[in-house]
């Protein structure tokens, strides 16, 4: 479902910053419409916008030449999200105030959708009665604020005003534009984190998974209305809340809670890191001596068994994380697990991988078609894949 998000850029410095918010939200498949107000293009030329948005830019409400009956009007109507970034003190007081002077101010006027605001300016502004007032006065209302972070201003002071990161930005856009809740009646599984293996008495066999992709997943799809659960091994990232967890430790454990209501779901996502392995004895003391050999056993592949339990209707999504010949590797795996399609990333690679709040990944399907993405946060990443998964099923 193409989803719309209008954005006002007002005129200040991070009105650069506003570029790559419409270049990562074009690369999510939403569509932008820019409005820039005329200050605005004193900072950054329209073109820079349009190229962006593969979209004409609006500034002027009186322009004949765009294709719509009303500019505004239509506009207004088409956005599922109207966003304001950087909002200006000056666009915060006009829309406090009812004013519509201009293109952007009289689209926000009529528009029904969700506003939100991103503040960016000097501190002093930014603490000024008057804009705290009218911030006030609008959160009220109902719209949306992403607050100024601290630091370094480009007038040289410093203190509250930064606009917030684009990534962050965009994030919280995401999130909003899922509130839609176009998965109401989905159901769908999801692993995370590590398992880990008891090697004797005291010590065990884990590795590095974090479990935050899996956060991310089960929050894009709990936040759309999905039912979603959460089969979570060991983990360093917060869990989210009102989402169904299951906490299990070693593989089987993993395995028993997967395979148990199979049935039950619409969609498999996994993306935990279970130990392949486990020591073929158990041993209860604790392991003493020089050197000590171990004999280790395959543990059970829980994606495999998904895929070959799995109907037809059911989707399976893999991961791969790699440290060598990504593609293929990911291809065997895709084919060995009959994997709807799998999410392969190179983990030696800054940015990809387990601890990161970003990956890069490439996503090769079951008919072979392979997509590299660029690097994307894990929240982004979540929202693409289970865009994948429903896309057609919806
Ligand atoms: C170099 C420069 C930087 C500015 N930066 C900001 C800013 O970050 N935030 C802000 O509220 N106003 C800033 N202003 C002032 C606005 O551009 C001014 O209030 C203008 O009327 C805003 O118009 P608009 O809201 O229609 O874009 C800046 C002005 C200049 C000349």
């Amino acid at each position: 479902m193409q989803k719309n998000v209008v954005l006002g850029v007002t005129g200040g410095i991070a009105c650069y910053k506003s570029c790559e918010i419409v270049s990562s939200l074009v690369k999510l498949g939403i569509n932008v419409d820019v409005i820039m107000t005329k200050n605005a293009t004193e900072f950054v030329a329209p073109l820079t916008f349009e190229t962006l948005s593969h979209r004409p830019v609006v500034t002027d409400t009186f322009d004949r030449n765009h294709p719509w009956e009303v500019g505004h009007v239509s506009l207004a109507k088409k956005a599922d999200l109207f966003v304001i970034a950087p909002a200006t003190a000056n666009i915060i007081g006009k829309i406090a105030c009812g004013i519509a002077d201009d293109m952007l101010s009289t689209t926000v006027m009529a528009t029904k959708s969700k506003v939100l605001l991103v503040p960016a300016m000097n501190t002093a502004m930014y603490e000024n009665e008057a804009v705290q007032q009218n911030i006030a006065v609008l959160k009220k209302r109902g719209f949306l604020f992403i607050e100024p972070v601290s630091g370094r201003l480009a007038c040289g002071d410093v203190g509250k005003g930064k606009m917030a990161e684009p990534k962050d930005i965009v994030d919280e856009i995401v999130r909003q534009l899922n509130f839609k809740k176009d998965l109401k009646g989905k159901k769908i599984l999801i692993t995370g984190g590590s398992t880990s293996q008891p090697l004797d008495g005291v010590r065990c066999l884990t590795n590095y998974s974090s479990g935050k992709m899996s956060c991310e997943l089960a929050k894009n799809a709990a936040d759309r209305g999905a039912d979603v659960l959460l089969v979570m091994g060991g983990h360093s990232c917060e869990l989210p809340e009102n989402i169904k967890i299951k906490l299990v430790g070693t593989t089987d454990e993993m395995f028993a809670a997967v395979s148990e209501n199979i049935n039950d779901f619409d969609a498999f996502v996994m993306a935990a890191a279970p130990c392949d392995y486990k020591t073929k004895d158990q041993i209860k003391n604790k392991l003493k001596g020089k050197a000590i050999t171990l004999e280790l056993v395959k543990n059970v592949d829980i994606a495999q068994y998904v895929g070959e339990n799995k109907n037809d209707k059911q989707v399976l999504v893999a991961f791969a994380a790699e440290t060598e010949n990504l593609k293929n590797n990911a291809l065997s795996k895709l084919k060995s697990k009959n994997a709807d399609f799998i999410v392969a990333n190179d983990v030696t690679k800054e940015g990809a991988g387990f601890n990161y709040e970003t990956n890069i990944v490439t996503i090769i399907d079951k008919n072979e078609h392979s997509v590299d993405y660029p690097l994307m946060s894990k929240a982004e990443l979540a929202n693409l894949i289970i865009d994948k998964i429903f896309g057609d099923k919806k």
